[in-house]
């Protein structure tokens, strides 16, 4: 494989050429990127092709990125494998310590990041920053975890032989990350790969692109080798394609939609490669009679609305028990009432826009099929907003089973209601869907806690509590929620093989 002729190549990213535009919002303008980072050049494409990158609150342009394709995709996959062996051969610390400065950088950098992800992304800059920390809490995390990778020294069944396995690099790992966690999905995928000895060719989504190279340039600052990481911007059939067709990529991560998922899986079939999907999620809420009404609602704000419902865990169906269910309403609705709405760099704005004036659509189509089968909006606002970029938050009752709301995962910032009577009727409908990833539900009672849990077909459950999201605990799901778990102490497992030496003592 050869690398390409990139039509623009520099050892240090280039300023931003915007004037007046995002670079100049940045302390450190230098972190606004509009180029690829492949064996430790930035480049474009070969072509010279770019893509737009928008503001989702207003369509306004905020620069370019290369459209990568195959040719550069291949070229980073090379790169990627000249760098492993000396990567993996670092010792443990070393990488440890590379990655702790990368976290130290990510830290001191946490503001520029936040304003890069909330000009592309839209979320509010408070909950830009929130996701910073998150993102760099699995880099700290896994710098802990790459000391700590160990081996086992099994019983032999006779006197002269001896049994040791050692934990291995799996190699060169494909990162594909979604738009709505632009940082942290890379972090949590690239931090206990680089941990682990392995090197990474990152695809970050198209939509939110600067996020990645920013945190790709504070790793290069930090001194992780050329070629350790790569990224390349673009569109995702090209790049997936590459990446899922070359037998030297043998791992594979994605977050991102069951469907895209379920294609990466089978185009991955024919290498075999390790796999480990995040994919869609259609979390119930449940609040029992017994639960503390306050700390319910504290918990379905804070699981519905962040990232305007935009997140994979987020509350999609909320069942609530016949003698709480009208208390609980008035209460949700007035909380969703008091949420500010705009720009997500307008101080004490809640809600940002959506992604896409697509996502709106969809979101939209969700509300009105619900209202059409008999829901009530009981919020009743009347924002001053775009309405092909925004969605007010809305509280809708008398949700049932036949609606989108209850079978899709809605992504905006709807929250439905579902009455019900008793908990084995809660809990069916709760599983009542082929995905399986979150699921949060309120009792003060600690025996039904156990059970209620116990039952729930989910990968994560939160018992009074309304998230999930830690770098210290297992992240995933089960059912068409994925494969593989993120995060916590066995996250780097994901990227260790095993290797099992049988040692005969004849010598
Ligand atoms: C996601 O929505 O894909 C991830 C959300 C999280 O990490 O909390």
């Amino acid at each position: 494989m050869s690398a390409p002729s990139p039509a623009v190549s520099s050892a240090t990213p280039p300023a931003s050429r915007l004037a007046g535009g995002l670079a100049d919002r940045l302390a450190d303008p230098g972190l606004f990127i509009e180029r690829a980072f492949i064996g430790g050049a930035w480049v474009g494409a070969e072509n010279g092709a770019t893509l737009s990158v928008d503001d989702p609150a207003t369509g306004a342009a905020i620069g370019t990125v290369p459209a990568c394709g195959t040719a550069e995709t291949e070229a980073a996959i090379a790169a990627a494998e000249a760098a492993w062996p000396a990567w993996r051969a670092r010792p443990a610390a070393e990488r440890a310590d590379l990655l702790e400065r990368w976290y130290a950088l990510m830290m001191e950098n946490a503001a520029d990041l936040a304003r890069l992800m909330t000009a592309e992304q839209g979320k509010p800059l408070a909950e830009a920053m929130g996701e910073i920390t998150y993102g760099a809490g699995f880099i700290r995390w896994f710098a802990g975890e790459a000391r700590r990778i160990d081996g086992l020294l099994l019983p032999a069944p006779t006197a002269d032989r001896r049994i040791l396995v050692q934990k291995e690099p799996v190699g060169v790992c494909a990162i594909i990350t979604p738009w709505n966690f632009p940082n942290a999905m890379i972090t949590r995928k690239v931090a206990p790969a680089l941990a682990a000895g392995c090197t990474v060719v990152i695809k970050p989504s198209e939509l939110t692109p600067y996020s990645a190279l920013a945190l790709v340039a504070l790793a290069e600052r930090a001194g992780i080798p050329h070629g350790v990481i790569n990224i390349v911007t673009g569109l995702a059939p090209a790049i997936g394609a590459a990446l899922t067709a070359s037998p030297v990529v043998r791992k594979l991560s994605f977050t991102g939609s069951t469907a895209v998922g379920a294609l990466l899986m089978r185009e991955s079939a024919a290498t075999i490669k390790r796999l480990s999907l995040e994919l869609g999620g259609n979390a119930p809420f449940i609040v029992f009679d017994d639960a503390d009404l306050d700390a319910a609602i504290a918990g379905v704000m804070a699981s519905k609305f962040r990232n305007a419902g935009q997140t994979c865990v987020c509350a999609n169906r909320i069942f609530v028990q016949a003698g709480i269910h009208d208390r609980f309403v008035e209460r949700l609705a007035a909380a969703v009432r008091g949420l500010t709405i705009g720009n997500g760099f307008t101080p004490g704005v809640a809600i940002g826009p959506l992604i896409s004036p697509a996502a709106v659509q969809k979101v939209g189509g969700h509300i009105a099929d619900a209202l059409a089968l008999g829901a009530e909006n009981v919020t009743g606002r009347n924002d001053d907003v775009d309405p092909q970029r925004f969605v007010s938050p809305v509280v809708l009752t008398g949700a049932t089973a036949a609606m989108r709301v209850a079978r899709e995962e809605t992504f905006g910032p709807v929250a439905p209601v579902f009455r019900f009577d008793d908990e084995d009727e809660a809990v069916a409908a709760a599983n009542d869907t082929p995905f399986g990833l979150a699921a949060y539900y309120y009792t003060g009672s600690l025996s039904r806690g156990f059970r209620v849990g116990e039952k729930l077909a989910f990968g994560m459950v939160g018992l009074n509590t309304g998230s999930v999201s830690l770098e210290v605990a297992p992240f995933g799901g089960i059912k068409q929620s994925g494969l593989g778990r993120e995060g916590g102490p066995t996250g780097i497992d994901e990227y260790l093989a095993l290797k099992t030496m049988h040692v005969g003592l004849t010598a």
